[in-house]
């Protein structure tokens, strides 16, 4: 008998979990969604059945239960303890515990192995994270891994509700305001603030959360920047190796990786809604220093980037428990 529960289930990350959950036939036998007060009232539609949307008390979380979060960080911090303290199993998708060094921090094409199905808490990577940490693994089993440069272009759902609904406004002619930021026609080139060393916290995020994943450490040059479009992060990257690589090695390596589709027509972030893998596309060695490779990376960031990476995260969890 499987209790599950979607934490921040009126949300973007949080509606597509359900979606996933249900298209993958993740095994539920009573289902909770949990929102702010906000959505007292709502219904949401799991598998077929209508389920009142519930605030969480101190009684909501039993041991066992699965709890997909995706609620803020901050939010995060205050009911996973409560959840956990219940014996519930989290698969949280903010940042919160991401880099606890007792939370594996999961992309499970890369590394589910870390998982011992002993762990109550699982953190999910950022969505930019993890799209670039299914293309380099493959690279990373082939040869050494000198340096990485990325440079993101990242849809307005990464931010969630507001800044989708703020976009859609702002298309509609609505200005942003004298304090507000213009995102339409525009590319917004600090994800947040700039920090005091000049780099806006989703820089740091890819920087830090890379080598957990990978295992491995080398210079990550991250630039990230908001574009004004609905779904779907494009990641313009250039991999330094060691050594010299063999174009048709590189191919076959990322072409039998799983949850790679490979494309070579330059593929954009509308191609990739919806779809589960990441797409790798025009995949090139630099035509005078064969230890440098150039390709892009897109992929859904609500879908691999969020709800679909934390649900194959918990089906590893449930494969121990069988
Ligand atoms: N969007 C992405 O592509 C993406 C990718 C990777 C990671 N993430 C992370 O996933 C998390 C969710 O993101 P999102 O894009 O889904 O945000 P969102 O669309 O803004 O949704 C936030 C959710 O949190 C709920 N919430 C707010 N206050 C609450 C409370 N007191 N108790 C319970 N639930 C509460 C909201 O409920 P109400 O509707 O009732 O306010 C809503 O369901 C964030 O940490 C985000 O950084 C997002």
């Amino acid at each position: 008998m499987i209790t599950a529960g979607v934490v921040g289930a009126t949300g973007l990350v949080g509606r597509m979990m359900m979606q996933v959950l249900q298209e993958r036939s993740f095994p539920v036998d009573r289902f909770h969604a949990y929102a702010s007060r906000s959505s007292e009232g709502v219904e949401v539609v799991f598998n077929g059945h209508n389920h009142a949307v519930e605030i969480i008390t101190p009684e909501s979380f039993s041991k066992g239960m699965f709890l997909f979060g995706a609620t803020s960080s901050e939010l995060a911090e205050i009911w996973v303890p409560v959840a956990l303290d219940a014996g519930a199993i989290v698969v949280d998708n903010s940042s919160a515990y991401r880099m606890a060094p007792e939370v594996p921090l999961v992309v499970p094409e890369v590394n589910a192995d870390v998982l011992t199905g002993r762990e109550q808490l699982v953190a999910n990577p950022n969505c930019s994270t993890i799209q670039l940490a299914v293309a380099l693994a493959p690279l990373a089993e082939l040869a050494t891994i000198e340096w990485i440069s990325v440079a993101t272009y990242q849809a307005v759902s990464g931010a969630g509700t507001p800044l989708l609904e703020e976009l859609v406004r702002q298309e509609q002619g609505f200005d942003p305001g004298k304090e507000g930021i213009r995102y339409h026609r525009n590319v917004v080139t600090s994800i947040g603030p700039p920090e005091a060393d000049g780099y806006c916290m989703e820089e740091l995020k890819l920087m830090r959360e890379l080598p957990r994943i990978l295992g491995i450490r080398f210079p990550i040059y991250a630039s990230t920047a908001r574009v004004p479009v609905h779904t779907g992060h494009t990641e313009a990257v250039t991999v330094r190796f060691t050594s010299d690589l063999h174009p048709k090695q590189v191919l076959t390596a990322l072409s039998t990786a799983p949850g790679i589709r490979i494309s070579a027509s330059g593929a954009c972030p509308m191609d990739a809604e919806g779809m589960d893998d990441v797409i790798v596309d025009r995949i090139r060695t630099h035509p005078e220093d064969r230890r440098t490779l150039m390709f892009w990376v897109i992929s859904d960031n609500t879908r691999k980037g969020a709800a679909l990476n934390a649900v194959q995260i918990a089906e590893y969890l449930l494969r121990f428990r069988t």
